[in-house]
């Protein structure tokens, strides 16, 4: 689609696929996908606002769900040493669970049949319960039957069906608990006896669940302590008291390299990490990285959990004159299994790159959602902006792609349209945002000539010289 021909932002449709709504960035991408499906590490370099925190996200969003779920067992020998226990999600499948009686869904009493299912309220006959509706008079299974003033009392369209219903029954003169579960096709009775023994299991098996099924696949380590990174386990004032204190594996906390497991690890500003980044090295290395106590004067500092897994692929940004400051045998661990990357400033002005610049300005119109769209005028004073800021910035002809300044500059144009009530924003409003989206340095220089001599002004220095001069 020409950027011309567009009459507004709303005519776009944006892809769902997070890697194709970054823009200009194609080598990036490209490798990101490979990075992503080779499980390879990845090290960005490039100014701010050019898109690498968003191209590790939309790396974290390709890869599949995690498959291991990590749990810290209670270690009676030895409480202070948990054992790690790392489940896969087929072996999670074959869990035992007590057997109990199972039943055919006609030796159940009707109404236990109904809730879990399997019979038609209106006909009562029998069918699959993962079918919603009866598979003989298609009525719905799920909700109940509506008397005359029914409505009024349930919640239309709430789904009736149960897991399992609890009731009582009488055997030898005594009433007992007794539970009925769907298992499939068929249904299981559960008597007091097997619920007691359920209950048991689970109080014996004492385990924290460290990292979940459905925990995200892209994690971020933000300004990094040890800590965070690492790990640690929680301190109890009671800790030494085996009756008051509560067990060490209930106090583990996994760090960002566990919690990265089978996902990314996104670093940004590597290089601020500073010797944390040797345990990030290690961590990826060993594909596991102990969590122990790491404060000395707390309880949790005798208590260590080995081969906690933290098998991640490392992404990690880095403005290029800090380069130098990533530690080498890192470095050349991510070259080793991965890429290093420089990110484009800037596209050339083409009808192509003005149609994508178009499809970025609907993006972030979108994803802000208190803003209009923009029309055919405000994408051409955008265009023209992006255009200006090459050149000013990085001194060539082309379109910027530093896009964060693009899109504060649209979302304040569109916060003007909104406060005066227009559906859509309008050339008038970028040009209003642009003049005003100046940085705190541009302001100060219009206002006092030179950065410095804002900075003198800022300490009341300008006052004080003067005192001198006149003293
Ligand atoms: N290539 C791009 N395509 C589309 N949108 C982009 C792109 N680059 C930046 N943006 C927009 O700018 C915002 C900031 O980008 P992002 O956070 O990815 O930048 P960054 O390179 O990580 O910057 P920093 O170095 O400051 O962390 C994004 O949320 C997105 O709205
Ligand atoms: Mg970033």
């Amino acid at each position: 689609m020409e950027a011309a021909n567009i009459s507004s932002t709303s005519e776009i449709r944006i892809p769902s696929d997070p890697m194709l709504q970054i823009i200009g960035q194609e080598e990036a991408v490209r490798i990101g996908r490979m990075v992503g499906s080779q499980r390879r590490n990845l090290l960005l370099v490039g100014p701010p606002g050019t898109g690498k925190s968003m191209l590790a996200q939309a790396i974290a969003s390709t890869l599949p769900k995690p498959k291991q779920e990590v749990l810290i067992l209670h270690n009676p020998e030895k409480p202070e040493r948990p054992i790690v226990q790392v489940k896969t999600t087929s072996a999670k499948k074959n869990e035992k669970k007590p057997q109990g009686e199972l039943l055919d869904p006609t030796m159940v009493p009707a109404y236990i049949s109904e809730k879990l299912g399997f019979r038609c309220r209106r006909c009562a006959r029998l069918s699959s319960p993962d079918a919603s509706s009866c598979y003989f008079c298609g009525a719905d299974k799920y909700k109940k039957m509506r008397g005359p003033f029914e409505d009024l009392l349930i919640g239309a369209g709430a789904p009736e069906r149960e897991e399992r219903v609890h009731t009582t029954r009488v055997r030898e003169g005594k009433e007992e608990l007794v539970v009925f579960e769907r298992r499939g096709d068929r249904i299981a009775l559960l008597t007091q006896k097997e619920l007691m023994k359920m209950a048991e299991m689970q109080q014996k098996m004492q385990f924290k669940v460290l990292l979940s099924l459905n925990r995200p696949t892209f994690v971020q380590a933000t300004g990094a302590s040890e800590t965070e990174l690492l790990g640690d386990v929680r301190h109890d004032p009671y800790g030494s008291h085996p009756a008051i204190g509560s067990l060490p594996y209930t106090r583990v906390v996994p760090g960002a390299v566990h919690e990265a497991h089978e996902g990314v690890l996104f670093v940004d500003e590597l290089s601020s990490l500073g010797k944390l980044q040797r345990f990030i090295l290690t961590a990826m290395q060993e594909k596991q990285y102990p969590i122990s106590g790491r404060n000395q004067s707390s309880t949790g500092s005798s208590v260590r959990v080995d081969s906690v897994p933290s098998d991640f692929i490392l992404v990690a940004a880095v403005n290029i004159n800090d380069m130098q400051l990533i530690l080498p045998p890192l470095r050349s661990r991510i070259l080793g299994n991965g890429y290093e990357l420089l990110m484009n400033t800037h596209m050339t002005d083409n009808e192509e790159n003005r149609a994508k610049l178009v499809q970025f300005l609907a993006q972030e119109i979108v994803r802000d959602g208190r803003i209009p769209h923009a029309d055919a005028g405000a994408i051409e004073q955008m265009i023209n902006y992006a255009r200006k800021k090459a050149k000013e910035i990085d001194g060539v002809g082309g379109l910027t792609l530093r896009l964060r300044t693009l899109s504060g500059t649209i979302k304040m144009a569109g916060d003007i349209a909104a406060s005066n009530g227009r559906l859509s924003i309008t050339a008038e409003d970028v040009k209003f945002a642009v003049l005003n989206s100046k940085s705190v340095e541009e302001q100060a220089t219009e206002k006092y000539g030179s950065w410095y001599k804002a900075s003198l002004a800022d300490y009341g220095m300008k006052k004080e010289k003067g005192g001198t001069e006149v003293g």
